[in-house]
C-alpha cells in the first residue's frame, strides 16, 4: 500500500513486523552500538551480503529500519535514509552527488542554511551554487549548464509559502538531464508528492510535522534504492545517524501522522482566513487562500495547505508587531514548526536581526511580519487568541 487513500493504516502500520522481539506490540529500543555474530561463518555470510542483519551502530539499527520503511511507504517512494536531522541529511545528498566543477541552481526561497551550506561549504570543495528568482522556470533552465547536476527547491517555501508546480520544475530537469531535489518539509507526503510527479530526491526536516511533538530532530532522504545507495554508503562515513531513543519518539509520533496533518491543514486554512479578513491584516501568505499567488498550483500540488501562516500588520513597525506575538495566549514564541503545539515568531528578530534592511528587503522578510505555525488546538481557540492579541496594537 502507498496510496494516500491508506494514509492512517500506512502511519499505524507500514514497516512495522506483525509479530515483534518479546511479543511486544511495540518496537522495542535497541541501544546497541554493535550486533555479535554468532560464528566467523555468520561474518562471511553477512559480508557475502548472504544474511540481511545489522553489524555496527553508525551503518544501520533495527528502529531506523523500520521508520525508514515506514517513511518510504508514506511517500510512495523505493527507499529512505535516515538521518540525525534535516541538515544532516541534505549535507549528505550534497557531499555524495556532488563533486569539484560540478553545478547546482536553488529556487531562492530555499531554506536559507541550504543555501549557506552549498554557497560556503560546497564551493570550498568546488562545487558552484547559482540561485534564482522562485517560480521563475524560464531562469532555472537558463542557468543549467553541462556542469549542472542537481536542481533544488522548497515546496512550499518558508516563510512566503510558494508553491512549485512539479510538473515543471521536473520538466526542466529531464530536458537536461539533470537530477532533482525538493524539501517537503512544509509540504510533508500528506499534502504534495514530489516522487509521483517525477522528482528523485525528497528532502524532510522530519523534526517537523513527521515527528510532530517538538521533541526530536530528524531528517530524511527519499527516493531510489539505486541513486540513494552511494547516499547511504557516505552516511555510513559521515555518522549523522540518529539515535535509537529518538528514532522510537519518531515512530511514535508517525503513528498520528494522518491524523495530526488533517488538524494542522484545517487550523492553517482557517486562521488564514480569519486573518485575510480582519482590518490590522496587511497581507496573508497562504496557499489555501485564493488571494495567495500560487493558489492554482497549488490546488493542482496539494492535497491540504498545511498549518504555516505568514502575515504582515498593517501600517505597524518592528515593534507593535513584536507587541502581537507578545500578547498572544496559545502559541509559543519559538522557531520551528509542524508541531501539535503553535509557534510564534517575528522572522525579523528570530533569523534575519543579523543582515541589512537592504539584503531582508530582498528577502521579502519585512518588519510587520508574522509567521504563525498552527499547531493541533482547537481551531476557534487559535482565532479568539490572535483576534485578542491584535486588539492590543
Ligand atoms: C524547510 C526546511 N528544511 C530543512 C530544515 C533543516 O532541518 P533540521 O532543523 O531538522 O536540521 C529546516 C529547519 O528549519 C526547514 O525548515
Amino acid at each position: 500500500m502507498s496510496d494516500t487513500d491508506h494514509f492512517s493504516t500506512l502511519s499505524v502500520h507500514a514497516g512495522e513486523a506483525r509479530q515483534k522481539p518479546g511479543d511486544s506490540l511495540t518496537d522495542p529500543i535497541f541501544c546497541a552500538s554493535t550486533y555479535s555474530f554468532e560464528s566467523t561463518a555468520a561474518v562471511i555470510e553477512y559480508n557475502e551480503k548472504k544474511l540481511p542483519r545489522e553489524e555496527y551502530g553508525r551503518y544501520g539499527n533495527p528502529n531506523e529500519k523500520t521508520a525508514e520503511k515506514k517513511l518510504a511507504a508514506l511517500e510512495g517512494a523505493e527507499d529512505a535514509i535516515l538521518y540525525s536531522s534535516g541538515m544532516a541529511a541534505i549535507v549528505g545528498l550534497l557531499m555524495t552527488k556532488l563533486s569539484a566543477g560540478d553545478e547546482v541552481v536553488f529556487f531562492d526561497e530555499c531554506y536559507h542554511r541550504s543555501r549557506e551550506f552549498c554557497v560556503k561549504h560546497m564551493s570550498r570543495f568546488g562545487v558552484v551554487t547559482k540561485q534564482v528568482k522562485t517560480g521563475d522556470y524560464a531562469a532555472m533552465e537558463q542557468a543549467i549548464t553541462p556542469q549542472t547536476k542537481l536542481l533544488i527547491s522548497e515546496s512550499p517555501t518558508n516563510p512566503h509559502l510558494s508553491v512549485i508546480d512539479l510538473e515543471k520544475f521536473v520538466a526542466v530537469a529531464k530536458r537536461h538531464g539533470v537530477e532533482t531535489l525538493i524539501d517537503a518539509t512544509l509540504g510533508t507526503p500528506h499534502n504534495i508528492r514530489p516522487i509521483a510527479a517525477g522528482v528523485d530526491y525528497v528532502l524532510h526536516s522530519a523534526t517537523k510535522y513527521l515527528a510532530g511533538h517538538n521533541d526530536l530532530l530528524a531528517g530524511v532522504i527519499l527516493g531510489k534504492t539505486a541513486q540513494l545507495e552511494p547516499v547511504r554508503k557516505l552516511r555510513g562515513i559521515l555518522g549523522a545517524i540518529n539515535s535509537p531513543h529518538n528514532i522510537y519518539l519518531l515512530l511514535r509520533g508517525l503513528k498520528t501522522f494522518d491524523l495530526r496533518m488533517e488538524r494542522h491543514n484545517a487550523n492553517g486554512l482557517a486562521v488564514a482566513r480569519f486573518l485575510a479578513a480582519h482590518p490590522k491584516v496587511e497581507r496573508v501568505y497562504y496557499p489555501g487562500l485564493e488571494s495567495h499567488p500560487y493558489y492554482e498550483v497549488a490546488k493542482r500540488n496539494m492535497r491540504g495547505f498545511g498549518g504555516l501562516v505568514t502575515f504582515t500588520i498593517r501600517g505597524a513597525d518592528w515593534k507593535q508587531t513584536a507587541r502581537v506575538v507578545d500578547s498572544v495566549k496559545i502559541p509559543r514564541i519559538a522557531p520551528s514548526l509542524g508541531g501539535v503545539e503553535s509557534l510564534i515568531e517575528q522572522p525579523l528578530v528570530m533569523s534575519y536581526l543579523d543582515y541589512p534592511p537592504e539584503v531582508r528587503e530582498q528577502f521579502g522578510i519585512y518588519d510587520n511580519m508574522i509567521r504563525l505555525a498552527c499547531g493541533i488546538e482547537d481551531t476557534q481557540d487559535l482565532i479568539d487568541d490572535l483576534k485578542q492579541a491584535l486588539e492590543q496594537i
